[in-house]
């Protein structure tokens, strides 16, 4: 068959959405589905940063600049990046903060719930009615081992990844009894070498770049859920395993 020259064929690219790509895990994982054939739309706040990783590839990637606790603009954004895109195959739930607050100050705690809790909330569910239109679709959600007990130190973060968790495996069991392929990926990170790392005595940290290869090998098998990096799944065990007595004198 003879090649049209008037068209250039553009490859088949997948799609995707990376919600928190400007830095840390979010901007690791889009260099990666790039690398993978995907044409991906990042967001986060920090324009000059979206700049960057776009002029890295500017062919494969489009960007929007947004704050996701502005609810009324998330929705419009995330639509004008669909429409860029043609489509979207995979949605990337990487925005998160947390806090050290040992004064337990109630802003801290209330700007984790309106990122992790109200935000998460907003952007999952926007894309999970995406899906259930088109009947198929997957959604990664970086929530954290955190999720798994409560934490002196920083409890609202700790709830809202536990909120996290509980969410997704919500969707997942709608997925199931609606009996429709969209997939629903809980990943776990421990400790990760980014800007949201924070106290002292980290241990097992993963650097980002090995973080979003391991958590991109979940997303090929579609899993349920994965620890960050795999050793993490002994942690998560251990610490379901403390009886409150004894957790709560740590
Ligand atoms: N690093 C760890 O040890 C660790 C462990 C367990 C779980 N996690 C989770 O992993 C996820 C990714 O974090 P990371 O470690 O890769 O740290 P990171 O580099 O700080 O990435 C966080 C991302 O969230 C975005 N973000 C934060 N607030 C936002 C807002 N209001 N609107 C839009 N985007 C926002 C940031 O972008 P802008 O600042 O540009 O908006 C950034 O791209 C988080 O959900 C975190 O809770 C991290």
């Amino acid at each position: 068959m003879q090649r049209d020259l008037f068209h250039q064929e553009l490859p088949d690219f997948k799609k995707a959405i990376i919600i928190g790509a400007s830095s840390g895990m979010g901007r690791e994982l889009a260099r990666i589905l790039t690398r993978n054939n995907y044409r991906v739309g990042i967001t986060g706040r920090r324009e000059h940063l979206l700049k960057e990783l776009y002029n890295e590839n500017p062919a494969q990637y489009i960007y929007r600049a947004f704050d996701i606790r502005d609810l009324s603009k998330t929705a419009k954004n995330l639509n004008e990046l669909i429409k860029e895109l043609g489509g979207l195959d995979l949605f990337i739930m990487s925005s998160g903060i947390g806090y050290i607050n040992l004064e337990l100050d109630s802003e801290p705690e209330f700007q984790t719930i309106d990122t992790n809790v109200t935000a998460f909330t907003d952007v999952i569910t926007f894309a999970y009615r995406y899906f259930l239109e088109n009947k198929k679709g997957h959604i990664v959600g970086i929530t954290s081992i955190a999720a798994l007990r409560g934490n002196k130190s920083a409890p609202a973060y700790n709830a809202s990844k536990a909120y996290q968790v509980n969410y997704l495996e919500g969707l997942r069991q709608k997925s199931v009894s609606l009996k429709i392929p969209i997939y629903i990926t809980d990943v776990r990170p421990g400790f990760v070498a980014t800007q949201m790392a924070k106290g002292e005595n980290l241990f097992w940290v993963a650097s980002p770049e090995k973080a979003a290869k391991q958590i991109y090998r979940a997303i090929r098998r579609k899993k349920r859920k994965v620890y960050i990096t795999k050793r993490w799944r002994i942690y998560a065990w251990l610490i379901q395993l403390f009886p409150a007595f004894m957790y709560e004198k740590i």
